[in-house]
């Protein structure tokens, strides 16, 4: 190619370069609020908003003084509050936090929080009061409460039917310990595995999320009927975190999603359409920013978007302390939040000042009444939708929770949530085989739960904070034997007698939101790799169950297996991973919700969304 044109190649190159680079700079997607006649138009079903309940809801605003108004819209923490606060400072409803629990015990009997919550229902009086709790894999928070997979896992079973029984199972447990409401279900689309909330989500595509998103809103709460209450033993939900909470630069937890607002649309919405329609009672904003501006202040997303657009008529619940943010704002003060669209602040302990701020800036004007009358009246729809005004939510028997038919649910759910990524002819293991069972985590309940369970972090927990659980160990052993073989519990490997092949249980060591943050999905330590080497050198086989809250690097330890099994955080039932590793003609449904990476990252993923071995 002559000179020449190897030059004015190169110049319209770099002028189409600068022209790309000045357009990003002005680029309005990046400096104006959204366009919310773009967004997808929907509305929450009419049943949310029937004439008697709104007429009620008029005549009380009627009555309520401003303090009783802003009252409504503040949460407290329960380790904050007392119910005699309640006297003097009358909110609208309080969480138990992840690390929360009756009188500050996160181990408490279910008894215990039955009674809490009775009490806590009781010390309200006019209006009653909204208690909320994550159960975001089952009742997490309750000793004895059935865990099931966490939303990674069940994302890979491809069935939203399973979910939505799933969210029913689940509504009966929380609804038995006297809470009408479950931060849950995460809509989120994670786009970044490092993100530490990446198990939180069903899958990397948006089409997968709202599915899941409309079954466990149906499943938690039931259809929306006008003017009744929601059926017995079902709780709110609530869709989390809009918007964009997966999409943050580099995967950082609470960070900055660096998206057009057409991918903030197309990838991240979808599932909170899905939650509107089924008639999700709340939705919580993201900690997180959108192209720098933090969403618990963005007005245009919150309630042109959210409230008006996509015609959702909850209430728009904040993270906790996620108002302190938003700039301008401290956890004692933040009417920009409020008149954004957020209804209730989760202030956990900043509770007392914060109401006496938002009091005073109702009082000048800050805030309007309508706003606040607006926040006032969706609260209120969702307490009349739950049956709170009248009494009457049936109690539900406290022996719901861990019942043998939830656990059921539980197991077949770890089934249809592994995904078999390679197996060289090993699995399943034969009948009368004699099975080693290695690795660190094959007899740890904790690291099979993962976060969100029993305390925020799910750490500090032993097998016996599980008494309705079963370890991966327990349950290999317990299929082993009753197909006459015999299994031996060796966590280094370490053998007398050589067995047919050995199963190593490995993985990460629990975590929650950002301390789950990681830099690379490269998988350390190499304690299980080890292992599976020392066995191979023996002449071994191996089949490799690793536990892990997201897709990661670990193509050393699949090379030195013979059969390798993502099982992701499956819960308390232990037997269902080995309903497939164990001869029983079942095979494995699962498949990949996200693409697999190589070890050391890389484009091209090693497994594609969508991959999976069965056994046949
Ligand atoms: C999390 C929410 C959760 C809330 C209450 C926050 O830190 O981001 O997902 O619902 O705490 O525990
Ligand atoms: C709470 C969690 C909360 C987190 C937020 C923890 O102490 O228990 O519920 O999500 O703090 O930082």
């Amino acid at each position: 190619m002559p000179l020449y044109r190897r030059m004015s190649i190169m110049l319209v190159a770099m002028l189409a370069l600068a022209i790309a680079a000045v357009a990003w700079l002005r680029s309005p997607v990046l400096l104006s609020p959204a366009t919310p006649d773009a967004w997808p138009s929907t509305a929450s079903p009419a049943a949310l908003t029937d004439a008697a309940t709104e007429a009620m809801i008029d005549a009380l605003l009627a009555q309520m003084s401003i303090e009783e108004k802003v009252g409504q819209t503040i949460q407290a923490e329960i380790g904050s509050i007392k119910p005699e606060d309640l006297e003097k400072w009358p909110l609208g409803s309080i969480l138990i936090g992840g690390n929360g629990g009756p009188g500050g015990d996160d181990r408490a009997p279910a008894a215990a929080w039955l009674q809490m919550a009775q009490r806590w229902q009781g010390a309200s009086r006019k209006i009653p009061l909204l208690i909320g709790i994550d159960a975001v894999h089952g009742h997490n928070n309750i000793v004895g409460a059935v865990i099931f997979p966490h939303n990674i896992g069940l994302g890979a079973a491809g069935e939203p039917e399973l979910v939505r029984r799933i969210g029913e199972a689940t509504a009966e447990e929380v609804a038995a310990t006297g809470i009408p409401w479950t931060f849950a279900p995460a809509v989120t689309v994670p786009q970044d595995a490092r993100w530490g909330r990446t198990y939180e989500g069903w899958s990397e595509r948006p089409e997968v999320v709202a599915a899941y998103a409309a079954a466990m809103t149906l499943g938690l709460q039931g259809d929306l009927v006008a003017g009744q209450p929601l059926a017995p033993g079902r709780v709110a939900a609530t869709a989390k975190h809009f918007v964009g909470d997966g999409a943050t630069h580099k995967g950082i937890d609470q960070g900055d999603a660096r998206i057009s607002e057409e991918e903030l649309m197309r990838v991240h919405a979808p599932g909170y359409v899905t939650a509107i329609e089924a008639g999700t009672l709340t939705v919580m904003a993201s900690f997180s920013s959108w192209n720098g501006e933090k969403m618990h202040g963005n007005r245009s997303l919150l309630t042109s978007v959210l409230k008006e657009r996509m015609g959702f008529r909850g209430l728009v619940v904040g993270d906790w302390n996620g108002h302190e943010q938003v700039p301008g704002c401290s956890a004692k003060s933040c009417p920009a939040s409020f008149n954004a669209g957020i209804d209730i602040f989760m202030a956990p302990n900043d509770w007392r000042d914060l109401f006496e701020n938002t009091v005073g800036q109702v009082r000048d004007g800050e805030i309007s009444a309508e706003r606040l009358d607006d926040a006032v009246r969706r609260i209120l729809r969702v307490k009349a939708k739950l049956g709170l005004f009248a009494g009457d939510r049936p109690p539900v028997d406290l022996s719901r929770i861990g019942a043998a038919d939830h656990r059921e649910l539980a197991r077949e759910s770890v089934r249809k949530s592994l995904v078999l990524l390679k197996n060289d002819g090993i699995l399943p293991i034969a009948a009368g085989t004699r099975v080693l069972v290695a690795g660190p985590a094959a007899d740890d309940i904790a690291a099979a739960c993962g976060g969100w369970t029993l305390s925020w972090q799910g750490d500090g927990n032993t097998n016996a904070d599980f008494p309705n659980g079963q370890s991966i160990w327990d349950g290999v052993r317990e299929a082993v034997t009753a197909a006459g073989g015999v299994a031996e519990r060796s966590v280094d490997g370490s053998f007398t007698e050589r067995p047919g092949v050995a199963v190593v249980v490995f993985g990460e060591a629990p975590y929650a939101e950002g301390k789950g943050d990681r830099k690379n999905l490269d998988y350390e330590p190499k304690e299980a790799l080890r292992i599976l080497r020392a066995l191979r050198a023996h002449g071994v086989p191996t089949v490799s169950v690793l536990l892990s809250g997201r897709p990661l690097g670990v193509d050393d330890e699949i090379e030195a297996s013979d059969a390798f099994v993502a099982a992701w955080l499956p819960g308390t039932e232990g037997g269902g991973v080995a309903d497939l590793l164990i001869g029983t003609g079942r095979d494995f449904q699962g498949r990949l919700a996200y693409g697999w990476p190589a070890t050391g990252g890389g484009t091209a993923p090693r497994y594609p969304f969508g991959f999976g071995l069965t056994l046949r």
